[in-house]
């Protein structure tokens, strides 16, 4: 349709309506329950496979939507879902390997319907993790926190970086600077790029009615990475591990809203 095909390739930030904000609610409520519904799942001996296919028939059959991620980009992303598993820190494709007691392990699920996305990611622990894995997961949850705390109407995107940057730096981590947050509605990547580190007052001046996603890559060692000849995964350089969280943000009139809170635990 070409119409959305301009909207998706717009380097203009979209302010949404009422009615598109609703629908955003929507599908922002859907990748949040998907990652409820996986939860349990996520267990030593599963393959991330297994979980890729439990997500691809949860949102078809259970949400009547579309995995995003299925041939999105280029190379086409093979799978349903990212799963970036210790030291790969995002767009980990789904194989065959089980997990393992005191892996840790990012899902990052997308889904589409009624032309609108949702799209939020979730750390697992798999079964007992170290308390140095439990402390970066931690960290990185913190430090998506403070970033969203300081949206509102007149903050900056520099804003956003730099809370997010202190909070990941302070416990001596770095901040991944390859990978950003961005935009969402219609489209399932749109303007603007939401940078995990930055300065205050900088950037784009946030305005109500703005949709986009805050999704800090954060590792124990260096911020360097690698991608794999798979032309997706992102790897750290030194093999340090690697946390994400992911929420959708809604800058309201007084602040903000989280569209991608847990139905089950009512918590971000
Ligand atoms: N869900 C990822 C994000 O947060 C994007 C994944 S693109 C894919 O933006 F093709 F790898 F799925
Ligand atoms: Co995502
Ligand atoms: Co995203």
């Amino acid at each position: 349709d070409v119409e959305y095909v301009n909207i998706r390739n717009s380097m203009e930030v979209i302010i949404k309506t009422p009615e598109e904000i609703d629908k955003m609610r929507e599908l922002g409520r859907l990748a949040a329950e998907a990652l409820d519904y996986i939860g349990p799942f996520v267990q030593s001996g599963v393959t991330t496979e297994a979980i890729d296919k439990l997500i691809h028939d949860y949102h078809i059959n259970v949400q009547g939507g579309y995995p995003a991620p299925l041939n999105y980009g280029n190379p086409p992303y093979p799978k349903s879902c990212c799963t970036s598993v210790n030291h790969v820190i995002c767009h980990g494709i789904p194989n065959d390997k089980p997990l393992k007691e005191g892996d840790v392990i990012n899902i990052d699920v997308t889904i589409k319907k009624d032309g609108f996305h949702g799209d939020s990611s979730r750390m697992f622990a798999v079964g007992t993790i170290s308390p140095q894995s439990q402390r970066l997961i931690d960290v990185t949850h913190e430090a998506m926190m403070a970033a969203i705390d300081v949206v509102k109407p007149g903050a900056t995107l520099g804003d956003v970086g730099y809370a997010c940057q202190q909070v990941a730096e302070s416990a001596g981590y770095s901040v991944v600077q390859e990978f950003c947050g961005h935009g969402i509605g219609r489209g399932f990547h749109e303007a603007p790029q939401v940078l995990h580190y930055g300065q205050k007052g900088q950037g784009l001046k946030l305005e109500a009615g703005m949709i986009f996603t805050i999704e800090p890559m954060i590792n124990q060692g260096k911020r360097h990475l690698r991608i794999l000849p798979d032309g997706w995964t992102a790897v750290t350089k030194d093999r340090s591990l690697s946390a994400q969280w992911e929420h959708e943000v809604l800058v309201t009139e007084t602040g903000y809203e989280i569209l991608t809170i847990s139905p089950a635990t009512g918590k971000p």
